[in-house]
């Protein structure tokens, strides 16, 4: 039967509960899974699959792009989707990137204050800028797919300089954003992204 891992970075633990719901969905479709925290992870070997969940963290989680780079070999075997938590999307109309589709939940988005010129803040959250890192990370392979979904953000779960960082450069109230339905379709696709 196929083995498939999902592999986390999390912050505040919300990631984690994302990553858990992916899992779910694709036992539900009749695969093994094991959802890990990715920092215990050293090897994808047995793996028939491979998802690599973080929340953006100014930039994406950088123990998450750092596990994309070292198991980049791997995923030239493996094939691998990617899912990224945030509070703040630009929205630019931007479903694609470099060719891979990019699933936008569609809660997240946010048009900007004036069409034409964006502000530092806008420009900072665009899809492409949040995923370039990613996807230069894995480079020549690309993931089979890509989702972006609203996370959680609670100020009384962080310290004092990511407090500081949430509130001056994203500006994004602290709430629940989790779209669990839009999750757990994305999820139910993998199987077949991956062709299994
Ligand atoms: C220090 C810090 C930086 C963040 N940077 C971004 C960001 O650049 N863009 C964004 O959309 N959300 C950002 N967020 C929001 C998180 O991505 C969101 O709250 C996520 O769900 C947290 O996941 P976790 O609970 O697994 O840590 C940031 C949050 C913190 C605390």
């Amino acid at each position: 039967m196929n083995r498939i891992l999902v592999a986390y970075a999390t912050m505040a633990g919300s990631t984690a509960e994302v990553a858990q719901a992916v899992g779910e969905e694709i036992a539900r479709c009749g695969l093994l899974v094991d959802v890990l925290p990715l920092a215990g992870i050293q090897e994808l070997e047995g793996y028939d699959g491979v998802i690599v969940g973080g929340p953006m963290i100014m930039g994406w989680h950088r123990a998450a792009l750092h596990f994309l780079k070292k198991h980049k070999k791997a995923f030239q075997r493996v094939p691998l989707a990617v899912f990224v938590t945030a509070m703040s999307l630009t929205q630019t109309g931007e479903m694609t990137l470099d060719g891979v589709k990019v699933s936008v939940d569609e809660n997240l988005p946010k048009p900007p204050e004036k069409q034409g010129r964006l502000t530092f803040k806008e420009r900072y959250a665009r899809l492409s800028n949040y995923l370039r890192p990613l996807l230069r990370a894995t480079h020549p392979v690309a993931p089979a797919s890509i989702g972006i979904f609203g996370g959680r953000l609670e100020y009384g779960r962080l310290k004092w300089w990511a407090v500081l960082f949430a509130m001056l450069i994203i500006q994004a109230p602290a709430g629940e954003r989790r779209n669990w339905p839009a999750i757990r379709a994305w999820a139910a696709g993998l199987p077949a992204a991956f062709q299994l």
